[in-house]
């Protein structure tokens, strides 16, 4: 990861970048530039139409008085803390394998004074944009390398060095939900998903396992009847952060669906594409990933962070359609369809916290639904909620983060469509509707009076091209926006 240090004067050398507002360019104040030099780059920065909108970027050269042999001019357009993070993903992306290793932001000049949370985000932007996961790319070309490692930042306001501190564990909680989503599923299955959690530990969130032998006598025949298929033991992880020193209780839930592997089961998925199904486990990923964050930066909340863990798998004691299984909440399931295996998961998991914790509020997060990506494509998750507020207080923190959400409709009649003729429901209702009817099925195991939302992000964990803050790959969705959550009402 880039490192960031915010300095109170700017270093001499590196490639030195010059923030500049919107149309601001002829009367940016360029400092540590001579005016020669001054007009030499804004006439540099005119050539290459660089007109300071966020995330545009003009790069000049050998400007000599000031020991920097790279200058470049990056755009913050109308200056929100989305256009300074804007900027400083711009920044990474254009300079992570350009040959330089150490880089300059001088804010002084800037005809506008950013705010501590603004310079965060700026930080923000270069970290996340600047990740990548090179662990197994033995054979890769010199050019190709990362050369980018550190940022200096100069000329930021008092209580920035803060606001970063705080960032920069849910920068950590992001980078460490994409390793988990990125590493293959013979890497990454239930019991080293846990063991990679375990650091978490140590930042002081404590943590429980149960294994395949607790969760058959939980009663979980829901999640077992899913891994049974599998030689990988299933794993249901808790991970509890309290920062309220107990004075808070009961905690926030959240739960995260954690399919390691997805091939359908039985019902198995055709092979084209079917590698994606290793980040099947992005919910989960983004539960983890947000513990770290909380843990890091101290949140003054208390949070449960449950990952149902589990590989779908096709083998002769895999389950088969028609089966029908009974859930940890006594309900009993036609699994109609063994590709429908997130609900059967969470719902179990769903109940297990909500017994032993009586939460008042839970969050589910699930790559639940290839229904979800047709319907919304790459650029929002899916909420559903059975309360208005938590829904409403979720969308503003998601779009505040940078994780944007859009609310579906959850009713008695969509609810009706996962009647079965043998069982209390069946876990597939007709193709339309596909992913509101998910949600049908996971609300029934929603306990009276919790108020409950689910995420369906199946369109979010992975991005086929860059992204905002993100080069294509694992985005760490989520993390940002249950953190944001947590800080706007779990805390103080
Ligand atoms: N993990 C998938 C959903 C998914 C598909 C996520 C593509 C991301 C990309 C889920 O377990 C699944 O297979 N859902 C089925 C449900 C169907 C059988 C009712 C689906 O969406 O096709
Ligand atoms: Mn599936
Ligand atoms: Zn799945």
């Amino acid at each position: 990861m880039i490192t960031i240090s915010l300095v109170s004067t700017c270093p001499a050398n590196g490639t030195l970048i010059l923030p500049v507002v919107k149309d601001g360019l002829s009367g940016a104040a360029l400092p540590g530039l001579s005016p020669e030099n001054v007009s030499l780059l804004r006439a540099a920065g005119s050539a290459q139409r660089f007109e300071g909108d966020s995330g545009s970027v003009s790069d000049s050269f050998f400007v000599p008085d000031t020991g920097s042999r790279r200058i470049l001019l990056a755009g913050v357009g109308k200056g929100t803390v989305d256009d300074f993070e804007k900027l400083g993903a711009a920044v990474a992306a254009r300079l992570l394998t350009s040959g330089e290793t150490e880089a300059v932001i001088d804010l002084s000049g800037l005809a506008i004074t950013p705010s501590p949370e603004a310079v965060a985000r700026l930080a923000s932007g270069i970290v996340l944009r600047g990740w990548r996961y090179d662990v197994y790319r033995t054979k890769l070309p010199e050019k190709q390398k990362p050369t980018l490692q550190g940022v200096s930042i100069c000329g930021a306001p008092v209580g920035s060095e803060a606001a970063w501190e705080a960032a920069r564990g849910v920068v950590e909680g992001v980078a460490f939900t994409r390793e988990l989503v990125t590493e293959p599923a013979n890497v990454v299955f239930p019991e080293t998903f846990v063991e990679r959690c375990r650091k978490l530990e140590a930042l002081g969130v404590e943590i429980e396992v149960l294994g395949r032998e607790q969760m058959a006598a939980a009663g979980m025949g829901a999640l077992l009847g899913v891994s049974q298929g599998s030689v990988r033991e299933p794993q249901l992880l808790v991970m509890r952060w309290d920062g309220t020193g107990g004075k808070k209780s009961p905690p926030l839930v959240f739960v995260g669906k954690g399919v390691t592997f997805d091939t359908g089961g039985i019902s198995l998925k055709p092979p084209a594409g079917m590698e994606d199904m290793k980040w099947d486990m992005g919910g989960a990923g983004a539960v983890a990933g947000t513990m770290l964050a909380l843990a890091t930066r101290k949140a003054k909340a208390h949070v449960v962070g449950v990952c149902a863990l589990v590989e779908n798998m096709p083998d002769g004691n895999a389950q088969r359609p028609g089966d029908v299984v009974t859930s940890m909440s006594g309900q009993t399931i036609e699994v109609i369809n063994t590709d429908a295996e997130g609900r059967l998961v969470l719902c179990d998991a769903m109940t297990w916290v909500q017994r032993k914790y009586a939460p008042k509020v839970m969050i589910d997060l699930a790559t639940l639904t290839g229904a979800m990506i047709i319907s919304l494509g790459f650029e929002h998750a899916g909420i559903f909620s059975n309360d208005d507020e938590l829904s409403d207080s979720l969308i503003k923190a998601g779009k505040a983060a940078g994780d944007p959400l859009w609310r579906f409709p959850l009713s008695p009649a969509y609810d009706k469509l996962i009647e079965s003729p043998i069982a209390d429901m069946k876990n597939v209702g007709p193709r339309e509707g596909g992913s509101i009817t998910a949600a049908q099925f996971l609300q029934r195991f929603v306990d009276e009076g919790v108020k409950w939302a689910h995420l369906d992000i199946a369109g979010m964990v992975w991005a086929s091209k860059p992204g905002a803050v993100w080069d294509k790959g694992a985005t760490g969705y989520g993390v940002r926006l249950l953190d944001r959550f947590v800080g706007d009402n779990f805390e103080g």
